[in-house]
């Protein structure tokens, strides 16, 4: 071929295009089907037993949907799985290459809120180490955002994210072990152009979702299964869409929760992942075919302006927060509306081999503790309220403040905390660097014992939730991880002081 100028910019812009998706997804660029599995974070794992990495957030031209788009990211969307080992130490180098302030949250992997700082604030072109110490038993899936007050919304939704796995001994055992493992990201995005569509003040109340429903992103991929059994870790880190996840023809077994695995696999029909929750599940895939992984409706009750006007709703917990437009209050609750549950949506297609031959199901997997309730140190009550114009949320009346404790409790305690949800919308709540236990929900015990970071109340819910604080000191958070109600109010500090 003769280079003519013209060849030229084609070709370099081919190989450019192709570089850039094949950094990220190299299956698209191959033109072949393969699951687009987000890179793995590269490890230096001395001899010393210390593991080395690092990690930086960035401005990032990248592909979704075969569009150009710019993103926010550490590095690929979603960000480089950090995969790790119980009982290994971790120095991970951490720097902020953003024009912005941002930080780093290691999302329920259990190390010191000195270390996983809530509160650090990493300056552009500056660094932070993070030195910790992955815990015995952890084994898991977890996930790193950023966590800098008032612009975790932004921040998270431009693509700032990546999954932590730990591997553990539970690992070993061969109906794991011999389960073909794949990670799922799912998020959903709104573009304008190649840019993130800006936040609208809908966004700021509801939080942000987007029409574009990601798997480790991109649309609607296909996995092509090699073996009978799947297992699958799930995370959901869209800022506020709920996945109720069913697969056609076939149970989910779950095996893991956000804190680990369970005793034995439960099995269910369906699956509603909260923004910020994880679960691992295996799939026996019993005959030759296609299946769809759906999100199935779910109403979260997100509400939407009717008409034109703006619109007053008050919706307060405790504390009595003032009413602001008292006047047209009447009006405005005929304006807003509850938005319906979300439309039906396939994720992905999972193609089973021809003759499939899942594995037996795991009969047994880990201990879950059971927690001793005799000995409770403490019972608390958590109100969230939300003032829904003004798109202002609170716990306990109160609205997110760096320089307050809210709550102060003791290291080797046993607290058992009331979560009550008066307002319209659901609310993931979650608990930074010590995980919990459910009790129950509106009076009812769970099913299963499990390790949670992060439970969903839906309107009118009470949830009772026991967590032991075992071993670090030192400040830490709660909140709602609809992130956008996060920056804008419904967060607590929590200081784990020694006995
Ligand atoms: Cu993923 Cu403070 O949360
Ligand atoms: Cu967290
Ligand atoms: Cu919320």
């Amino acid at each position: 071929m003769k280079l003519t100028r013209r060849n030229t910019i084609k070709l370099l812009g081919a190989g450019l295009g192709s570089a850039l998706v094949g950094a990220h997804w190299p299956g698209l660029a191959q033109g072949t089907l393969a699951f687009p599995e987000p890179k793995l974070l590269p490890l230096r794992r001395l001899e010393s037993g210390l593991v080395e990495a690092s990690l930086a957030a960035r401005e990032s031209n990248l592909s979704i949907g075969g569009k150009p788009v710019t993103l926010l990211t550490y590095g690929g969307m979603p960000g480089p799985t950090l995969r790790l080992r119980e009982g290994e130490t971790v120095r991970l180098q951490f720097t902020n290459h953003l024009t912005q302030v941002t930080n780093l949250h290691l999302h329920e992997l259990h190390v010191s809120p000195e270390v996983d700082d809530p509160l650090a604030q990493i300056q552009p072109g500056q660094s932070r180490m993070y030195e910790f110490t992955v815990p015995k038993g952890s084994a898991g899936t977890y996930w790193y955002h950023p966590h800098i007050h008032g612009r975790v919304a932004e921040q998270l939704y431009a693509g700032l994210l990546g999954l932590i796995v730990v591997e553990g001994p539970v690992d070993a055992i061969p109906e794991l072990r011999e389960a073909e493992e794949h990670v799922l990201v799912l998020k959903d995005f709104a573009f304008s152009g190649s840019r993130i569509a800006p936040f609208t003040p809908m966004d700021w109340m509801n939080g942000k979702e987007g029409d574009l429903l990601t798997v480790n992103a991109v649309i609607r991929p296909t996995l092509r299964a090699q073996r009978g059994t799947l297992r699958l870790r799930i995370l959901n880190a869209s800022n506020a869409r709920y996945y109720r996840l069913a697969l056609e023809n076939h149970p989910l077994y779950l095996i893991a929760t956000d804190g680990g695995f369970v005793e034995k696999p439960v099995e269910l029909r369906e699956l509603l992942l909260a923004p910020g929750e994880r679960a691992e599940v295996l799939i026996r895939l019993t005959q030759a075919g296609s299946f769809r992984l759906q999100a199935l409706p779910y109403d979260r009750g997100a509400m939407m302006m009717h008409g034109g006007g703006m619109g007053m709703m008050n919706h307060q917990g405790m504390g009595g927060m003032s009413h602001g437009g008292e006047q047209s209050t009447l009006a405005m609750q005929g304006m807003m509306m509850g938005m319906g549950p979300s439309r039906l949506e396939t994720l992905l297609t999972i193609v089973a081999p021809p003759n499939p031959k899942p594995l037996p199901l795991p009969t047994s997997l880990a201990t879950v503790e059971r927690l001793h309730l005799t000995k409770v140190a403490a019972t608390r009550r958590f109100e969230l309220g939300e003032r829904m114009m003004q798109a202002e949320f609170f716990i306990n009346g109160r609205m997110f403040d760096a320089g307050r404790v809210d709550v102060r409790a003791r290291r080797g305690t046993l607290e058992v905390w009331e979560l009550i949800n008066k307002p319209d919308m659901d609310h993931p709540f979650h608990l930074h660097t010590d995980p919990f236990q459910v009790l129950s929900i509106n009076g009812r015990p769970q099913p299963y014992r499990a390790w949670k970071d992060t439970v969903n109340l839906k309107k009118n819910d009470v949830v009772r939730i026991a967590i032991p604080f075992r071993d670090f000191i030192g400040t830490t958070v709660y909140h709602c991880h609809i992130v956008e109600h996060e920056d804008r109010g419904m967060m607590g500090v929590l200081q784990v002081e020694a006995e």
